[in-house]
């Protein structure tokens, strides 16, 4: 007897079908998976043979094999143990035949007891089911949530094999799972962390963040020690836009494929704040691993990655960063093949301008020679700098301000302003697939970055002057747009121009 159900591989954050074939023979009893399976579907042998026979079933005595088809195309992870078990099932007769199991898809991974368990990656491959116009998915109980994220699939919780069963069986119907309509109401009671309020002073410090939040600029902070800087980075979570939908699915996909998502909320509408510490390796950055998993920079897509101590960071380990900079996606290659993941991050940098860490400290000293400074700036190299749009100086804090008793502008109030002007970007893109302004190449900055002559005179000084790059040209331009739609202006005036210039790269470039 042979029978066939479908299932479903997760290649990057893509899903393929995948087809398990089982057949039946009289011989030895044995029980084989063939199709490039691993170590965990290998096992998955044992735990369908418990979860069947723990759920009532009977485990055929016979020659039994199961085929994952296409063979060419690498499967891991528990995810083919329902199919299979499935599969066992209907091959040996154990269901309905009237039930037409192959136009199903299974997803799962199975205890010994015929329970189902949370399983990773569900989210992208119902998005596949959708695609592929399958119907009806069956997926773990707990992960119902997160495949209901995708409309048109009629999705089954499934707690048990024996419940799985006596559904196909017609004995006992599995109530469809009702998604709830009001998932994306919790944005409000979203916890932010840090408030700007608690930081005291650096008005312009904020401002530039503000800046940066709206416009999805990269910055770097530099400054001697204490002065406040990872504390400033770490109110970045409150104060940046919401994501919109499309942007919400992008990410809880990545974050579906590295388990990570927590099963009572199953949709990231939080835009991630990473910050990984400057010891990482490579592939903990850009993603990598015998089986290739998404590292920090695609984990952080759709919001900002921190790196603190930008210096101590490996050389090599930042050089990585270029590239996705650029293109917004890393391409990780390996034998078995290629991977692409998404990594569109807003990157923020913190960095002390010299080993001590207090050069043009107004108050105290610098103790570095100029070697050092030289050598300890040079770990960051020019290219990388270049492509951080946006670099301020984090001084230290007065006496005055510290204890200055006087309410300061909460994050909210700053949010609700980067959300307007991020509207108005997601508004003047639409039909494309720009976001924000800092996205924007060469063609687009001469359509949408529409300059007053005044602002234009203030261009042409500051490029002969300050002897602008024509990459630095495009920065202030770009700079220039996003200050102009915080003020809520159509075209760029001199004053949006003069303040963008003022963010232009001071070290290295
Ligand atoms: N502007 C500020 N307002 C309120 N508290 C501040 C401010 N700046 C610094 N602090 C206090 O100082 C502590 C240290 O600040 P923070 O860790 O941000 O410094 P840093 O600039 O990152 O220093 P380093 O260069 O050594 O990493 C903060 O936890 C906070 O308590
Ligand atoms: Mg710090």
């Amino acid at each position: 007897m042979l029978a066939k159900v479908q299932s479903c591989a997760v290649i990057g954050l893509e899903g393929a079908l995948v087809e398990v074939e089982v057949d039946l023979s009289n011989g030895l009893a044995a029980f084989t998976i063939v199709g490039l399976p691993d170590a965990a579907i290998n096992e998955s042998r044992e735990r369908v043979r418990s979860a069947i026979k723990n759920s009532g079933g009977l485990f055929p005595y016979k020659r039994i094999i199961a085929n994952l088809a296409p063979a060419d195309l690498r499967k891991e992870g528990p995810a083919y143990d329902l199919p299979i078990a499935i599969g066992v099932l209907a091959a040996s007769g154990q269901i309905n035949p009237d039930t037409n199991v192959e136009e199903c898809l299974f997803l799962g991974e199975l205890s010994l007891d015929g329970s189902l368990r949370h399983t990773n990656g569900i989210l992208p491959m119902v998005a596949l089911a959708c695609e592929k116009k399958v119907k009806t998915v069956f997926v773990p109980a707990a992960d119902a949530m997160e495949a209901a994220l995708i409309e048109g699939v009629t999705i089954y919780p499934v707690e048990t094999l024996g419940q799985l069963i006596a559904h196909l069986n017609d004995e006992r119907q599995i109530e469809p799972f009702i998604p709830n309509p009001h998932i994306l109401d919790n944005v409000e009671n979203v916890y932010y962390g840090q408030d700007m309020a608690s930081v005291r002073g650096q008005e312009h410090v904020k401002r530039t963040l503000e800046v940066a939040a709206s416009g999805g600029h990269n910055i770097l902070m530099s400054g001697p020690p204490g002065s406040g800087k990872t504390l400033l980075a770490r109110t970045m979570p409150s104060i940046l836009p919401r994501m919109v939908i499309e942007e919400a699915l992008d990410v809880t996909k990545i974050y579906s494929v590295s388990g990570m998502l927590p099963s009572d909320m199953p949709l990231v509408l939080q835009r991630p704040f990473r910050s990984p510490h400057h010891t990482t390796s490579h592939a903990g950055l850009v993603g990598g691993g015998r089986i290739p998993r998404p590292g920090e920079i695609s984990l952080a897509h759709r919001g900002v990655l921190f790196l603190d101590e930008l210096p101590e960071f490996g050389q090599n380990v930042l050089e990585v960063l270029r590239q996705p900079l650029e293109d917004k996606v890393v391409t990780i290659s390996r034998a078995q093949g290629t991977i692409t993941y998404p990594a569109n991050f807003m990157l923020v940098g913190a960095m002390n301008p010299c080993p001590c860490g207090f050069l043009n400290d107004p108050v105290k000293e610098c103790t570095c020679s100029a070697t050092a400074i030289t050598r300890y700036q040079k770990r960051i190299s020019g290219p990388l700098l270049d492509r951080i749009d946006i670099h301020v100086e984090v001084p230290r804090v007065d006496y005055e301000k510290l204890a200055d008793k006087r309410q300061v502008e909460n994050s909210e109030t700053i949010r609700k302003r980067v959300q307007v002007a991020r509207d108005r970007q997601v508004q003047r893109f639409k039909g494309t697939r720009i976001t924000c302004n800092a996205e924007m190449g060469p063609a687009e900055v001469r359509t949408f970055c529409e300059v007053e002559p005044s602002a234009e005179k203030l261009m042409k000084a500051a490029m002969q002057q300050l002897h602008l790059s024509a990459r630095a040209y495009h920065r202030v331009l770009k700079l220039a747009r996003t200050i102009a739609d915080l003020a809520g202006s159509d075209v760029i005036a001199a004053n949006h121009v003069a303040e963008a210039i003022q963010y232009r790269p001071r070290m290295g470039v």
